[in-house]
């Protein structure tokens, strides 16, 4: 039998243990309290949350446990979950934004992260479920990603991506939720007090203010926003507080949608977004009992508005019974069906939308 393990053994593997939130080290994030190690290899150790009601603890005090167990030596691991001190918060609400720019991580000129805002003229045409599925086919091929929910009176990100939970605060700094290895914000995830929805003109831009610099993104490869429907305020205040984003633009085949989406293209231009891509939604259907296609909304208005903007037709995603259900029940297409045509044309509108955005690509 191996003797038991010294201090720094536990506290190396330990190290490797990062809170699935802030995806840090508890570590380094001070997480860690009193370590005792017995003579027979028992170790317990002390975690500090950063709020009692922690909706993570559960799997926290599995990661923890995993860890311990694994270090040789170790006959027994256990877990207490504490609560941090105000000024033990406060430390760490320091740490987390040292080194960025908490002004707005976006703007910075150093900053890396592509910015993309998801648009449409017309409600309902698909933007929430483009943006959810593209964000995980983008996670999916490595990439780390960010899902911001921009449309404050009629959130819907939430339901897609299956995390209905209010987030949690360190300080001043709120944390996104993190599904499917995407970490998402949305108002949804304020409780009711936190989130008057009485919020117009100026308020919305204070809320959307808020949703960029006091969020805890920590600069990932793309951040995706789901916008409103229409050509409103929201992408005005995206455009000034996220000045490098791009936007694409979602429509349905028909001819008026199409004239519709032109609108909100038109809106981009005049906030100096780039419109780097148009996606097609609802494309066609195959009746499942035939296997006839049908174009239902037969128009070809994809192709002719990314003509019209002299950019890619990302992709033409079909009409699929699934992208709905996996919609309401929190498990989008991308993941729960990954063979379908919706499935691969999302993928296929995530690779499109790398190519569009990498250097030396114009936009
Ligand atoms: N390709 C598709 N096949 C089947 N259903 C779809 C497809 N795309 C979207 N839907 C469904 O259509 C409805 C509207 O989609 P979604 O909420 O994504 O649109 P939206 O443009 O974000 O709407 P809003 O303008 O209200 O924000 C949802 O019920 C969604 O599940
Ligand atoms: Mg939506």
């Amino acid at each position: 039998m191996s003797p038991a393990p010294g201090r720094e053994e536990i506290l190396t593997a330990l190290a490797a243990v990062d809170d699935p939130e802030l995806r840090r080290s508890i570590v380094d994030l001070g997480m860690v309290g009193d370590v005792d190690i017995a003579d027979d290899g028992r170790v317990a150790v002390a975690i500090k949350l950063t709020v009692e009601g922690c909706p993570l603890r559960a799997e926290i005090q599995k990661r923890v446990s995993t860890a311990l167990i694994a270090v040789p030596g170790v006959t027994g691991a256990a877990v207490r979950l504490d609560t941090m001190t105000d000024a033990e918060r406060a430390a760490m609400r320091g740490g987390l934004s040292a080194g960025l720019d908490v002004s707005s991580p976006f703007t910075d000129a150093g900053s890396a992260t592509r910015v993309i805002a998801v648009a449409s003229g017309k409600g309902g045409v698909g933007k929430s479920s483009v943006t959810a599925n593209l964000a995980l086919a983008l996670a999916d091929q490595g990439h780390s990603v960010g899902v911001m929910d921009a449309d404050v009176y009629g959130y819907s990100i939430p339901r897609i991506l299956g995390v209905e939970r209010a987030a949690v605060t360190v300080e001043d700094l709120m944390i996104p939720i993190e599904a499917f290895g995407v970490r998402v914000f949305s108002i949804g995830f304020l409780t009711e007090e936190d989130s008057p929805v009485i919020w117009r003109g100026p308020m919305l831009h204070k809320a959307l203010t808020s949703f960029v610099t006091e969020v805890f993104w920590d600069e990932p490869d793309y951040l995706l926003v789901d916008l409103p429907p229409g050509t409103g305020d929201v992408a005005l205040s995206i455009a000034q507080l996220l000045p490098k984003a791009a936007m694409i633009v979602v429509t349905t085949p028909q001819l008026a949608a199409q004239r519709v989406a032109r609108r909100a293209a038109a809106m981009a231009d005049r906030v100096d977004l780039p419109v780097v891509g148009v996606i097609e939604n609802m494309s066609w259907f195959i009746a499942p009992d035939t296997g006839a296609r049908y174009e239902v909304f037969s128009g070809g208005g994809g192709q002719a508005l990314a003509g019209e903007l002299d950019v890619p037709l990302l992709a033409q995603v079909p009409l699929e019974p699934a992208v709905a259900l996996g919609g309401d029940s929190g498990l989008p297409i991308v993941h729960g069906s990954p063979d379908s045509a919706a499935a691969k044309a999302m993928r296929t509108a995530a690779d499109g939308l790398r190519t569009a955005l990498a250097p030396g690509a114009t936009t």
